[in-house]
């Protein structure tokens, strides 16, 4: 998720582009860049690694009165961070900068022999290819656009310029959001309104499959198939936060709910339903190196350690003469383990920067075993320095407490142990379920959030004078507990503590009493009946019980039920974790505590 802007006008371009990147810093902030044209066509483009702050530095000293530019702020998709992977990128006489992924981007650019790429970026493909329809200005600068998106696999919100007409703009979009802001003798771009606020109250936003030419004075929107669009012109809201909350009032909300979508990017090019199989290119393992893995070892801090639990809980259900261990960085990174052969080590991270983690790769990588990175962050240190990896491509979390991410990364840990799987000759009819139920859950997802989201806000409100809770769960629903457990930890400062069910006469039944509530996950299958009567354990000591579930038939007398209502049933515990999310979130809120930059705590731990 990148955010770009754009600007013709009277007015200077430079100060709306760097004012518009500022606002638009949470969708991106690894590099960026922006490019000008004087009334003769000449440019001024200016790109920076890091922060906008960089960038802002190079235009004081690069100052230009221009009329018309477009730029970026990036989150690293393909590329590392650095400024010749900054957009805009160059081909010929035209600019272009680009938030979203083009998945053809290597089959396209083996068609573009002759030009000469200086990045590593999908986008700069794409450029390159509206240039080799462009003609050095032969033909109108939207019909290339146009020529080159109909070739296009993926997702884009594209601004491009030309240095032979700098009267005009030409944006489309497929995937990533787009606005038009419609001024009084000028027009901006912007990813989202956020960027808009203070320069105008009126915005077209641009829908998929839509490309605009717009110029100081005039917006010509039409479809790729070259169909008139009449644009609809709307008020746009005030409120800044609010926008780049996009309308939530926390950014751990807006993450818990764009989880459909951040996961939809995850699965992105990965699942085939058609020949029923996954698959994962960036491991770069050969189907004889997977066949060969015998051992699992999955290395995690926090949340990323209850991702890597749950995932291994899945591989083991469908991966036959494989053993996996799940270990918390900073204890492994000092204990003198042996690791048997055959092992390939997942280092999952969100950050990509976490210290523990990136210890334990460094010192695994020098035992010879091969590493696999399960990261977000696009070029991050642990992402350049494991031998292979899967992005999980949710966006920038900004929310310290890790929710979207926790869920794709499960998702990336199975979708890779069923590539194992897959290579071990596994049975498609083992692994069919496996993969069927992972191209729903994002629309899973969508129900359960909105079947559940008012009835947990009440909940949650219900309990938030608890100082002490007890997370419950068997199987797969244990790593979960504790995920939910860490969630109301962290947030609500609530002393929260998971226990495998079974555990719980073996000491922690002691506690129940009414200080404590007790959240017990209860999913269908082989284990519901057990978890039914440990329930009943804790009920026959007065504990206060909050049960998820997604069996219909369930009637103890808890104090309440939150039922799940979908046919995924592998993978329900998942969607139970989202009921764990939004009760956190929720007692947070009605705790009147700093929801998104919780005491004591910093989104990425740099240090031991
Ligand atoms: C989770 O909500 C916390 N922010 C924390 O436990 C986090 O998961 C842990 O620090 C690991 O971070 P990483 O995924 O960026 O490596």
């Amino acid at each position: 998720m990148c955010g770009i802007v754009g600007y013709v006008g009277e007015k200077k371009a430079q100060d709306y582009l760097i004012s518009g990147l500022k606002r638009l810093e949470y969708r991106g902030y690894d590099s960026a860049g922006i490019v000008t044209l004087a009334e003769n066509g000449e440019p001024t483009l200016l790109r920076a690694k890091g922060k906008i702050i960089n960038l802002e530095e190079k235009i004081a000293e690069n100052n230009r009165d221009d009329k018309i530019g477009i730029g970026h702020t990036r989150w690293a998709t393909h590329g590392e961070p650095s400024e010749v992977n900054a957009h805009p990128h160059r081909a010929g006489k035209i600019f272009l900068v680009h938030n979203g992924i083009i998945e053809n981007y290597k089959e396209i650019k083996s068609h573009l022999e002759g030009f000469d790429f200086q990045s590593e970026t999908d986008s700069e493909v794409l450029a390159a290819l509206i240039n080799s329809f462009y003609g050095d200005g032969k033909y109108p600068l939207a019909n290339a656009v146009v020529q080159a998106l109909k070739l296009v696999k993926g997702t884009y919100g594209i601004a491009v310029v030309s240095e032979l007409n700098p009267e005009e703009i030409v944006v489309a979009r497929a995937g990533s959001p787009l606005v038009i802001g419609v001024g009084n003798g000028e027009t901006l771009i912007a990813s989202d309104a956020s960027a808009l606020v203070g320069h105008t109250k009126r915005a077209i936003y641009l829908n998929d499959g839509e490309v605009a030419t717009i110029t100081k004075d005039s917006i010509t929107i039409k479809t790729l198939n070259a169909e008139p669009v009449s644009a609809k012109v709307e008020e746009i809201e005030t409120n800044l936060s609010a926008i780049q909350k996009g309308g939530y009032d926390h950014f751990l909300l807006k993450e818990i709910m764009e989880q459909p979508e951040s996961l939809t990017e995850t699965l992105r090019g990965r699942v085939h339903l058609e020949n029923k199989t996954v698959r994962l290119g960036g491991p770069g393992l050969s189907e004889a190196e997977l066949r060969k893995i015998k051992h699992l070892l999955i290395v995690g801090c926090g949340t990323a350690y209850h991702a890597g639990m749950l995932a291994g809980y899945y591989i083991e259900q469908f991966t036959p003469e494989i053993t996996i261990e799940t270990v918390i960085a900073s204890e492994y990174r000092y204990r003198q383990a042996y690791i048997p052969e055959d092992t390939v080590a997942l280092i999952v991270s969100q950050s990509g920067e976490t210290a523990d983690t990136l210890a334990c790769l460094r010192e695994i990588k020098q035992q010879g075993v091969k590493t696999i990175g399960i990261v977000n962050a696009i070029g991050s240190t642990i992402a350049r320095e494991v031998d292979g990896g899967t992005y999980v491509h949710v966006g920038p979390e900004i929310s310290v407490a890790s929710t979207k991410a926790f869920t794709s990364q499960v998702i990336a840990m199975v979708m890779f142990g069923l590539t194992i799987a897959q290579a071990k000759g596994v049975k498609s009819a083992i692994l069919y379920p496996y993969i069927k139920e992972i191209a729903e859950l994002p629309e899973a997802i969508r129900e359960t959030l909105q079947g559940v989201k008012d009835e947990v806000k009440e909940t949650a409100e219900k309990y938030k004078e608890y100082e002490h809770a007890i997370y419950l769960g068997r199987d797969t629903a244990y790593p979960v507990a504790m995920e939910g457990a860490l969630k109301l930890k962290e947030v609500s400062y609530v002393d929260a503590n998971a226990y495998a069910f079974g555990e719980l006469k073996h000491g922690p039944l002691a506690l129940v009493d009414d200080r404590f509530f007790e959240i017990a996950y209860l999913p269908k299958g082989m284990l519901f009946e057990k978890a039914v009567s440990n329930v009943q354990e804790v009920l026959a000591r007065n504990g206060h019980v909050i049960v998820i579930t997604n069996e219909e038939k369930f009637d103890l007398p808890v104090e309440h039920v939150v039922k799940i209502g979908s046919d995924v049933e592998l993978f329900a515990p998942l969607l139970m974790n989202l009921v764990a999310q939004l009760f956190a979130y929720y007692a947070t809120v009605a705790k009147g505590l700093n929801v998104d930059q919780p005491r004591n705590l910093a989104k990425s731990v740099t240090v031991e």
